[in-house]
Parts: C-alpha cells; structure tokens; sequence
C-alpha cells in the first residue's frame, strides 16, 4: 500500500474515487492538504448538516440509537459542548497519575505470560488485554466483561454494512448491556467516568440521553483497537529492524520517541478521517462540491518524503516527528496522551520482562487485518525465550 500512497501523492494527490453524482469522493495523500483539510471550517463531519441546520434539532430521543451525535462525527457547538465535558479527564496530568497502575496492570499480564514460555500471540496476551482494562477502569465498566466489548467493538469498526445481522444484534446486545451498567451506576455512583456523565445527562443543557450512550460507545471503541495496534504496530516495527530495537534495548529513554516514530510509520488510524465538503471549493487543482466526500490517508501524509526525510526508513532516534496519526485540529485525538503512556509503559515493561523478546522467525510473516480503516496485525507470535 505504501507505494501507491507514493504514487497518488506524486501523480494524483487529490485523487477522484468516485465520481458518481450521488456519491462522490475524493481521497488526499499528501501531508499538507491532509493537515489543510482536517483545520478547514468548510469541510465537515456532520453530513446531516450538508441539508438541514443542526445535527441535535434531528435527532430522535424515541429512538436510542448508540452511534448519534458522537463527540467525533459532529461540528461545534455540538462538538465543543461534548468535548468539554471529557476533557478534564484526558489532559496529560490528569493521565500521569495512572501510570503506576498501568505499570500493575502490564506487569500482571506479562507475569501470566511467564507461565506459558515459548512463543506466544502479543497481541492476544498482552497489546489487546492492557488498553481494555485500562479504559475499563476509567469508565467504571468491570474489567470482566472485556470479552464483550472486543466481540461488540470489532463487529462495529468492521462492519462494512450497518445492515448486516451481527451488527443490529451486537448493537443491541451492546446497549442493552450498557443500559444495565448505567442503572447499576446511577443507584451507587463511584469515582468513575461513567458515573460522572450520568450527572451532567439532562436533555436540554449538557449531555442528552443518547449522547450519554455514544460518548461511552466512542470511549471503549476508540480507545481499544487503536491502542492494541499502536503496541503491536511498533513492536512488530522493532522486530523487522533488530538494529532499532537494539538502540532501545540499550537506551529505554528512547522509548517514548520509538512510539512516534511507530505511530507515525505504522499509523494504527489510516482512512477513518474523513470530511464533508460544506460548500463548493477548489482545493489544490480539483474541483470539489457541496457534499462530496474527502477521505484524508494519514499513513500516507506520514510517508511523505517532503515532510519526513527517509520517510519509508523506520527511525527511533527521528527528530521533530511531527506525524499525523492522532489526527489534527479540533478532532485531534482525546486519547493520545493515555494512548502514549499505554504505549509507552507497555513496551518498557515488556523489554524489561523478556529482554530477548523476538519474532517467532519459523513462522510466516504477520499478517494486517483486511480492515482498511485500522491498521494492524491479526496476529504477533513472538517467542518469549
Ligand atoms: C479522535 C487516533 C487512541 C479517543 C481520533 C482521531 C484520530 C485518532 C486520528 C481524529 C479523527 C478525525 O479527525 O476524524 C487514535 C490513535 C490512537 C487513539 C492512533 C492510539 C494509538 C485513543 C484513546 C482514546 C481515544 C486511547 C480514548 C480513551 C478519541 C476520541 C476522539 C478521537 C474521543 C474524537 C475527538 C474529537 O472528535 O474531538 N483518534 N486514537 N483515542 N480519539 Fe483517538
């Protein structure tokens, strides 16, 4: 995929997908047009809005529905009010003081590693379970019922069509599930995310009934996956360049700056980020019009030579990494100072646990999953020696 991102961004860097009257799109490929779009006024996220003035005057509190008015598909105000009352609890201050247990639940997990010796999957013993438990324990959902989530999580980011009958039923499971929770929590509230938005639900001012849904649906699914690829993405990273790991093995300061350099190389976020065009615009040689769609590959703008020297060469010592994957703007990821830290202690403490830790080499090469929204491996055998 890498060389036909270099070859859009050289060729067709506004490139036409679709140019069907009812359906057009348009994918960028290049850095700046990709930060260009993602800071315009005049793309948007809210298509409702494209033919009607406010995405809330449409919606219909009969009808529960979990994916309404999410924090990440709307525009301000909607999207400032929503944003503001979840903040305080993503700011990297906020965030720091988790680190001891992040660092109790990392070592917990590769303790049961230990047991099992020889080669292991990383991502089902360890990059998967530590980001679910960690959002599990912010948002005051028990722990035990990850399983859950993984199996609701993926059969919505996988869902190619939301009509399908695994989605509606695992959609409904889902929200049956959380209705439960939110009962459970409002009768005995506790020092959790969970019970602090049940506070803020009132239907006019703050958080509406179906918002409270989204906002959890978004936290437990934008924080899991992603964080489970941002681990694997970068240890797999370290794996195909020994001489990189090395440097970090020896140095572990440079931890922090090998998960940029990962982020930015195997961008765990790849065409998720897209906008509406709010109104006609020329943009960079195209013409695109009211309603069309424009699609933003951030591993793309994060391989473009004019902005990253050696940009296809994976480096942890890479200087002012200015990439993209946490996207840009007002959309700019909520939990990326959660998801460094979890990147960060996640690889400290594995290194520190298995100092050896390799690719299981007899085995064929890791695989990424077919989902072109997310980049990340179905699997990462690694021997523990
Ligand atoms: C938004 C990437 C982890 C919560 C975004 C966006 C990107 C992104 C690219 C912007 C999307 C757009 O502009 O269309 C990532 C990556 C992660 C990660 C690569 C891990 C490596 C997390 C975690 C959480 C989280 C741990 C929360 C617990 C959110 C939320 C938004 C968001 C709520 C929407 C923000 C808004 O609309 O204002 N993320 N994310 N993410 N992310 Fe993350």
């Amino acid at each position: 995929v890498y060389p036909f991102y270099q070859h859009l961004r050289l060729n067709h860097p506004v490139f036409p997908m679709s140019n069907e009257d009812s359906n057009r799109s348009w994918m960028i490929t290049k850095y700046d047009h990709v930060k260009e779009l993602l800071k315009s006024p005049s793309f948007i996220k809210d298509q409702k809005k494209l033919f009607s003035q406010s995405s809330r005057e449409d919606m219909n509190e009969d009808e529960l529905n979990i994916f309404q008015n999410m924090m990440l598909d709307v525009d301000p105000p909607d999207h400032t009010r929503l944003r503001k009352l979840v903040q305080p609890y993503f700011n990297p201050k906020t965030i720091k003081k988790m680190e001891p247990r992040i660092v109790e639940i990392a070592q917990d997990l590769l303790t049961e590693m230990k047991h099992k010796k020889g080669t292991i999957d990383l991502i089902e013993d360890y990059a998967f379970p530590l980001p679910i438990i960690v959002i599990s324990e912010l948002l005051g959902v028990p722990v035990e019922d990850r399983n859950k989530f993984r199996k609701w999580s993926n059969t919505i980011v996988a869902a190619s069509d939301n009509a399908a009958v695994d989605f509606q039923k695992d959609v409904e499971a889902f929200t049956a599930y959380l209705t439960r929770l939110f009962e459970r929590r409002k009768k005995e509230p506790e020092e959790d995310l969970i019970s602090y938005l049940l506070q803020t639900v009132d239907e006019e001012e703050q958080l509406t009934t179906t918002e409270l849904y989204s906002m959890v649906v978004l936290l437990i699914i934008a924080g899991h996956e992603t964080t489970v690829n941002l681990i694997s993405n970068t240890m797999f990273a370290l794996f195909e360049h020994p001489d990189q790991l090395s440097k970090i093995q020896s140095d572990q300061t440079l931890i922090p700056s090998a998960i940029e350099e990962g982020l930015r190389f195997y961008s765990p976020v790849d065409f998720s980020t897209a906008r509406w065009a709010e109104a006609d615009i020329e943009f960079h040689g195209q013409r695109i019009q009211h309603g069309d769609l424009v699609i933003a590959s951030i591993s793309s703008a994060n391989r473009d030579e004019e902005k990253f020297n050696h940009a296809d060469q994976f480096d942890v010592t890479r200087n002012k990494n200015a990439h993209v994957a946490f996207g840009f703007g007002i959309h700019f990821c909520l939990g990326a100072p959660l998801a460094r830290l979890e990147g960060k202690v996640a690889i400290e403490e594995l290194l520190n646990a298995f100092p050896n830790i390799d690719l299981n080499r007899t085995m064929n090469r890791p695989e990424w999953k077919p989902v072109f929204l997310l980049r990340g491996l179905s699997q990462l055998p690694v021997a523990l020696n």
